[in-house]
């Protein structure tokens, strides 16, 4: 809701609130929801809403331009304030939707005639607001944009930031560290959001906890900067790290949409943005429709398959109760490592038995859906695609390019290599008649060049080609399940989740790494968008072992599914797996779409998963380490009704007990099953995993 009083405008959700005065520029409250106060009364702190060089502000600027004579500072002043009915998009690149109202704010640079354009949007079911920017050259001359941000918000007070770094198999490791003074900076330069440094972050103090995304799966930049006068100012933008636009007379440049959201604390800023995502960036047939199970054959075979061992994992794939089939990598041109083949995207015959029809029909006649893989952005040297348009691949003219797992990018800036992927992936989805695509992008960009595309613009003009190329297969394919994945969670981000309804969340499947790499992941994502597969042991990336159910466990915090050969695994593990699909299904709404929160104790950590009506809810927790003498492990629960009763039970044991939702949210418990002397003295260092079912009982 947005009320305007003059020039004090007042966006409301329905647990916080933004307080905005136009014409000065300036936040002057966001946090929790405000009273029915007079909101002109809030004293001014000068939180501005965007900077400029120009002023005596001397803090990172979120707009940075060059005019054609040559200066850099601009006096922009307000002109109008608008309340919009309709959310309005953003040209070329996705962004958040759904009801709500929309401040649109201008300012002007009187000498230039530039215009700045701010926008804020408050949806009518979601704490989280979204907020983007857009310049406008009204000037006579082009403009030459050297940053602009899509959100600013000045804080006052001191904070410390929260981020989601690692690397391929330890995505999203959760970082906490005093601000401090000075600036701090998380931000991606390789082209995509990336495995190092997630566009996702938090800023926190005693009082509370902001977060920040970008709707944005290119280079880019969060700066925290605590200045000497006891101001802190979050920017959220793409990054002006090797960027230069030279914006044309009566040309607008639109940055990507930024969301900003404030919670009393983690847990419920996490719960507001897996409901913003859910509601509000993930669309279209599958948003709130229960993921199949599925079975995906990259760890069973690798790129050593042939049609006969293809239908034999799908027909223990069906046996077991999963749902789809899933091909990976290797089916296509000639195909048996990863140094050929991409961009070649026909079938090799060989291999499938006959090409994809044939092979989605006989997977198709058995019961189950049929999947496949692609990684439309890359181009093998070795492949007929190269061999007939070199030019198509990203490389700067006269120098030998980066290789990155054998491959080269293709230049997805340029429109005819968009038009080409384009065509051949939905040719490959049509024959196919795919229900699912697993959509993969396996290297970080080093030679970025495309013939008559300035440098200083390539990275964005790449992501406007990707996002051409995504919404037009996407749409094309509306009723088809795309799993987003970038070698593993890569860019698994609220750019990409526009068009993929989930996404792989780590090439790591190993339980133990999963809980940190999950866990990480689930503070600014929701579990519906989570690919969680169970895999072999020993551990194809770890080398651990761990128990079958503790993989189960572990796999159900996200969106289940199997990735190894069904077919070596011995008639009980088998009779396990088909139990946990079966439990799976069952609970898979819960398990999806209820209220995710993390678990952690001492050596503890795990999730339970709560109904909207918090009368079930499944909890899964994990021990992590044990030493002898160790007291037994104990675990606070979350998310209950503290004046309900829960009949507590272990998924694969007869315990049963009634509990109150108090006690085991507020009582450290010792819960049972999951530690056991006798076990444990034979333990061989891995998890020890139990789940909880919990039903309110009925008074
Ligand atoms: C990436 C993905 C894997 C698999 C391989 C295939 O690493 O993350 O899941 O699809 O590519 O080459």
């Amino acid at each position: 809701m947005i009320k305007k009083k003059g020039q004090y405008i007042r966006l409301d959700t329905a647990a916080t609130t933004l307080v905005i005065r136009a014409d000065t520029a300036e936040y002057l409250y966001y946090g929790q929801r405000l009273g029915g106060g007079d909101i002109a009364a809030i004293p001014s702190a000068g939180k501005k809403l965007f900077s400029c060089p120009g002023t005596n502000d001397y803090t990172e600027y979120s707009l940075l331009f060059e005019s054609a004579d040559g200066g850099f500072a601009a006096d922009l002043q307000f002109s109008k304030a608008r309340v919009l009915a309709e959310k309005p998009e953003i040209p070329g690149l996705p962004s958040s939707y759904g009801d709500g109202k929309t401040l649109e704010l201008k300012y002007v640079d009187a000498a230039s005639r530039l215009s700045l354009f701010l926008y804020y949007t408050a949806f009518d079911n979601s704490d989280v607001i979204a907020v983007s920017s857009k310049l406008v050259n009204g000037t006579r001359k082009p403009v030459r944009l050297r940053r602009l941000m899509s959100l600013q918000l000045d804080l006052t007070g001191d904070y410390s930031v929260v981020t989601f770094d690692g690397g391929w198999a330890r995505e999203r490791q959760r970082h906490e560290r005093d601000a401090g003074c000075g600036i701090f900076v998380n931000d991606s330069k390789s082209g995509y959001s990336s495995h190092a440094h997630n566009p996702f972050i938090e800023v926190k103090n005693e009082y509370g906890v902001y977060g920040f995304n970008l709707v944005y799966s290119g280079n880019h930049k969060e700066t925290v900067e605590r200045g000497t006068d006891g101001r802190t100012r979050v920017l959220v933008g793409i990054n002006d790290y090797m960027f230069d636009w030279a914006l044309p007379v009566g040309e607008s440049f639109y940055a990507p949409e930024a969301v900003m959201c404030w919670a009393p604390d983690e847990d419920a800023l996490s719960l507001r943005m897996h409901a913003f995502v859910g509601e509000h960036i993930v669309r279209g047939k599958w948003k709130r429709r229960e993921r199949p199970v599925l079975v995906n054959n990259w760890e069973g075979t690798y790129f050593d398959f042939n049609e006969e061992k293809l239908l034999s994992i799908a027909a223990a794939a069906k046996e077991a109760g999963a749902e789809l089939f899933v091909l990976d990598d290797g089916w296509f041109g000639h195909r048996n490592d990863d140094t050929s083949s991409l961009g070649d995207w026909y079938d090799n015959v060989e291999k499938t038995g006959g090409g994809l029809a044939s092979l989605a029909d006989k997977v198709r006649a058995m019961g189950l859906s049929f999947g496949i893989w692609v990684e439309p952005e890359m181009i093998s040297e070795d492949s007929d695609l190269y061999r007939a348009h070199p030019n198509y691949a990203m490389k700067l003219p006269g120098r030998k390019p980066v290789r990155l797992r054998n491959q080269l990018m293709l230049n997805m800036a340029d429109e005819r290599v968009q038009n080409f992927v384009v065509r051949t992936i939905c040719d490959v989805i049509a024959r196919s008649n795919a229900d699912y695509v697993k959509w993969d992008f396996n290297r970080s960009m080093t030679d970025c060049y495309g013939k008559g595309i300035p440098a200083g613009e390539y990275f964005h003009r790449y992501m406007l080609g990707y996002y051409r190329v995504v919404c037009k297969i996407t749409k094309r394919f509306p009723f088809v399940l795309f799993e987003g994945c970038a070698g593993g969670g890569g860019r698994l981000d609220l750019g990409s989740l526009c068009f993929f309804s989930q996404y792989w969340t780590s090439d790591n499947t190993d339980a133990r790494e999963r809980i940190a790499i999950q866990s990480g992941t689930s503070y600014g994502y929701p579990q519906t968008v989570m690919g969680a597969h169970v895999s072999a042991c020993p551990n194809h990336q770890t080398g651990a072992s761990n128990s079958l159910e503790a993989r189960f466990n572990v796999a159900c915090e996200g969106l289940l599914g199997y990735e190894l050969d069904l077919t070596k695994l011995s008639e009980e593990e088998r009779a396990e797996i088909a139990s946990q699909i079966s439990f799976y299904k069952e609970n898979r709404k819960l398990l999806q779409f209820g209220d995710h929160y993390r678990l952690q104790g001492k050596n503890t950590a795990g999730f339970i998963t709560v109904s909207k009506d918090r009368n079930g809810a499944i909890a899964v927790v994990n021990l992590l380490e044990w030493h002898p003498g160790d007291p037994a492990p104990c675990i606070r629960l979350k998310g209950l009704n503290p004046a309900a009763n829960y009949e507590v039970s272990v998924r694969e044991g007869d315990w049963v007990r009634c509990i109150g939702g108090d006690v085991l949210m507020q009582a450290d418990i010792p819960l049972p099953g999951l530690f056991d002397f006798e076990a444990a003295k034979r333990w061989s260092g891995g998890i020890m995993s139990r789940m909880y079912i919990l039903r309110r009982q009925r008074s």
